[in-house]
Formats: structure tokens, C-alpha cells, sequence
């Protein structure tokens, strides 16, 4: 397991234990390409390119959302933007249903119509899932074998990642400057887009990034620092795709499928928090895919902005003021250039050697 990322095996249900077979068995379908349709010509990767942090930078297709990472996913609680399904088990086919006629399929739903039947006419399949599970393909072992290939797809050792287990190693009580200041080599510099600059001013700005982050800035009341995945799991209205909502959209995010008892006004137009591991390769940002650079992405959360049209009325209240505008957090510009370093550094590597292979 990288660097920084707590023990995967915590996270899997019970019954899917992971073997080596089905892990196989889910690489392959998840690259293959005769799989998703009659026609063929796509597969996951189409859409999730490893060499692209498993995104496509595209905004987000037709119909549908800002495709998002797999890196990490194992830590999700919940699956998809709108946190519909619970296990990954699931984002391929959740029900019966998902074996009606291709058109009858929403893009929204994320599931194919057709696999298991595709793949029970493939030898090569029928006698590996025999030998992986005993049984021809079914909808159960499909998203069984490509749940355990996605619980693999890590990304960690970032350089903030680097800089806590320097501090763990110095057996100090808090993050420093030194600690920063340790881990900075010539890649990291470059990583961080400040080649060439001095060490400790580097260190410096990176600490105050933290700093912000955890403080004044907030952000780590929805992105937590303590798990290492960077997301409390939850979903707010943090006001992307606000102008969509507004013209009562059939997209209300997660009020749409919330169970009753947990419906409030506060979900409407709330998408799930995203990690923030890996952002320098997963741009396009937010579900809808609205914002291209990381430094607009940040600033929608933190600009002031005044009640004023478009109006949000969903607006998660931790970033709202007394007056239903967004808050002001007061920071200066260069409060903000430091937060946009930390997180640069929360970049990481992937860890799967497969991925490495395919760069
Ligand atoms: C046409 C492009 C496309 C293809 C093909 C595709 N995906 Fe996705 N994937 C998406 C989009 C868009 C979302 C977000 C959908 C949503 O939130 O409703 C997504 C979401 C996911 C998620 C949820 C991640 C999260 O953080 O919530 C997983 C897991 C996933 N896809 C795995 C797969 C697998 C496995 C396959 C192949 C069987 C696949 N995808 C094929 C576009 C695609
Ligand atoms: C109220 C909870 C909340 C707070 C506070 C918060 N975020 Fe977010 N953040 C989210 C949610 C939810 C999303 C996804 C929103 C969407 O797609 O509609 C998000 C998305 C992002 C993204 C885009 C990631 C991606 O892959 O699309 C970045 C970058 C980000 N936040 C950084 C920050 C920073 C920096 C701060 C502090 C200034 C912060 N966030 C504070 C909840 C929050």
C-alpha cells in the first residue's frame, strides 16, 4: 500500500474477499473491449484512461456527469456523484433491470445491457470464470471480479504524504517547515511547478498552505486531512451547476436518490465530496466538469459572492453566510497561491505497477 493511504482490507465488504484470480479476471474485463456493447469499440478504460488518473478530461458527456477518478476509490463509501450505489460491485449492473435494451438504459444510470450474455458466448470467459468462481458468468461474479480490480487502483506517496512521515520519523508534534523542506527534491520542485526556487521558501508556502487549509479556509471540514483519501464521504451543495439547478433540472444530485428519512433541503444540488489526490491530472473539476483549472475550482468555493442572481438557494452552510451568500473567508491572494501548492502536493503516484506500464 503507498504511502499515506490506510489499509485498503479495512474497507472491503466480507463478501467479496480478493484473490489474485478475480483480480485478473476484473483487469481484463475491464479493458476489454468487446464487453459493454453489441457493437464494441469501448471499454472502461475508454472512458477511464489509466494514463489520465482513470478520467478522460472531458467535461462531461452528454446526459451525464464529469467522469471521475478510480484512483483511491476503495475509500469511497459511496459510489457515483450522487452516492446511488454503495459497493462497487455495483457500477456496472446494480439490478436485473440493467439487462434491459441498450436504449432503454439512461447514460445517467452508468450500466450496460447484455454483458453476462456476451461473455457466457466466450469460452476463453466461461472457463475463466469457472476457474475463478466455479460458476458461467453472472451479474454477482462480473461485479465481483471488477470491484477487486478497482480496489487496487492506488495513488499515494505524495510529497505532503513524504513530509508527514518525516515528521513521524523526527518524532516531532507537529508538521514543520524542516519536514517540507526534507522531502524537497529536484521532482518534487518540478511537481510543484517552483523548479528552481529555494528550498525553504518552498517549505514555507507549503506549510501555510496546510495551514489555511485546516484553518481559516475550511477546507478540511468536507476534506478531511485524517484518512488520507481527503473526503468526508458526504455531499454538499458547494454551488457548481448552480444556474442548471435553477432551471429545475431533472438534476438535483443527491436529494434525487436519498432515502426518504435522509431527504433535506441542503442535498439539492449536492454531488458527493471528491478526494483531492491526484488533481493535477484530473481536470476537468466538479461533476459537471464547469471549471478547467484547479485555481477557478478553488475559488468557487472560497470568492465572496453576495445574494445576488444566479441564486443559491442549496448552499452548503458551511460555506454560506448569515445572509445566504458565500461566505467570506478572507483570504489573500497569497493565501490562495499557498493553498493551490498543498495541493499540488497532494499529487502522488499510482501505485498499481500495471498503470505504470501502460504510461
Ligand atoms: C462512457 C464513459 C464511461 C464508461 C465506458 C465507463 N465509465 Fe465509469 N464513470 C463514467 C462517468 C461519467 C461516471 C460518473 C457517473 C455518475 O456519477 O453518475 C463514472 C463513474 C464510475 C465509478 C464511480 C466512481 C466514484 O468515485 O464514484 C466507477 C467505480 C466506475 N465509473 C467504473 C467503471 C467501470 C468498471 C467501467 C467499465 C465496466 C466504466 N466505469 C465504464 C464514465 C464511464
Ligand atoms: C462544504 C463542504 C466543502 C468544503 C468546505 C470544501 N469543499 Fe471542495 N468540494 C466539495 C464538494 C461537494 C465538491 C464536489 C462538488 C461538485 O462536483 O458539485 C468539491 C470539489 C472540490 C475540488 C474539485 C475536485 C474534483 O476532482 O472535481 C477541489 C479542487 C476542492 N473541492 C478543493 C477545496 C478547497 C481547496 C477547499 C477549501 C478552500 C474546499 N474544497 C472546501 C466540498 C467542500
Amino acid at each position: 500500500v503507498p504511502l499515506g493511504l490506510d489499509d485498503p482490507l479495512a474497507y472491503i465488504p466480507p463478501a467479496n474477499p480478493p484473490t489474485l484470480g478475480k483480480w485478473q479476471l476484473g483487469r481484463r474485463l475491464f479493458f476489454d473491449t468487446a464487453l459493454l456493447s453489441p457493437k464494441g469499440g469501448q471499454s472502461c478504460a475508454t472512458c477511464h484512461i489509466p494514463s489520465r488518473a482513470f478520467t478522460d478530461g472531458k467535461r462531461e458527456a452528454e446526459e451525464s456527469y464529469n467522469t471521475p477518478t478510480l484512483l483511491n476509490v476503495v475509500y469511497n463509501t459511496r459510489q457515483f456523484w450522487d452516492g446511488r450505489v454503495t459497493y462497487l460491485e455495483e457500477v456496472v449492473q446494480a439490478n436485473l433491470e440493467d439487462e434491459r435494451a441498450a436504449d432503454d438504459l439512461s447514460p445517467f444510470r452508468h450500466a450496460w445491457s447484455g454483458v453476462v450474455g456476451r461473455l457466457r458466448k466466450s469460452a476463453s470467459y466461461r472457463k475463466q470464470f469457472d476457474e475463478v468462481f466455479g460458476t458461467a458468468p453472472t451479474q454477482d461474479t462480473v461485479g465481483q471480479a471488477i470491484a477487486t480490480y478497482l480496489r487496487t487502483i492506488l495513488a499515494g506517496n505524495s510529497i505532503h504524504d513524504r513530509a508527514l512521515r518525516a515528521q513521524a520519523k523526527a518524532g516531532t508534534r507537529a508538521l514543520g517547515n524542516i519536514h517540507y523542506a526534507s522531502v524537497l527534491d529536484d521532482d518534487a520542485l518540478k511537481e510543484l511547478g517552483r523548479a528552481g526556487d529555494a528550498k525553504a521558501a518552498v517549505a514555507a508556502d507549503l506549510l501555510r498552505g496546510y495551514t489555511l487549509f485546516r484553518g481559516k479556509a475550511s477546507c478540511a471540514a468536507c476534506h478531511p486531512t485524517s484518512n488520507g483519501h481527503y473526503s468526508d464521504n458526504g455531499f454538499h451543495n458547494i454551488g457548481a451547476g448552480v444556474e442548471e439547478l435553477n432551471r429545475e433540472s431533472s438534476r438535483l444530485g443527491r436529494f434525487a436518490v436519498a432515502p426518504l428519512g435522509e431527504k433535506q433541503r441542503y442535498l439539492k444540488g449536492a454531488y458527493k465530496t471528491p478526494s483531492l489526490r491526484s488533481l493535477l491530472r484530473t481536470a476537468p473539476y466538479f461533476h459537471n466538469g464547469e471549471k478547467s483549472d484547479l485555481e477557478s475550482a478553488v475559488a468557487l468555493h472560497i470568492d465572496r459572492a453576495p445574494l445576488k442572481a444566479p441564486f443559491n438557494f442549496y448552499l452548503d452552510p458551511k460555506l454560506a453566510d448569515k445572509d445566504g451568500g458565500r461566505r467570506d473567508f478572507g483570504l489573500t491572494p497569497e493565501d490562495r497561491q499557498a493553498l493551490l501548492l498543498f495541493l499540488r502536493a497532494l499529487n502522488g503516484e499510482d501505485a498499481d505497477p500495471f498503470i505504470k506500464a501502460a504510461r
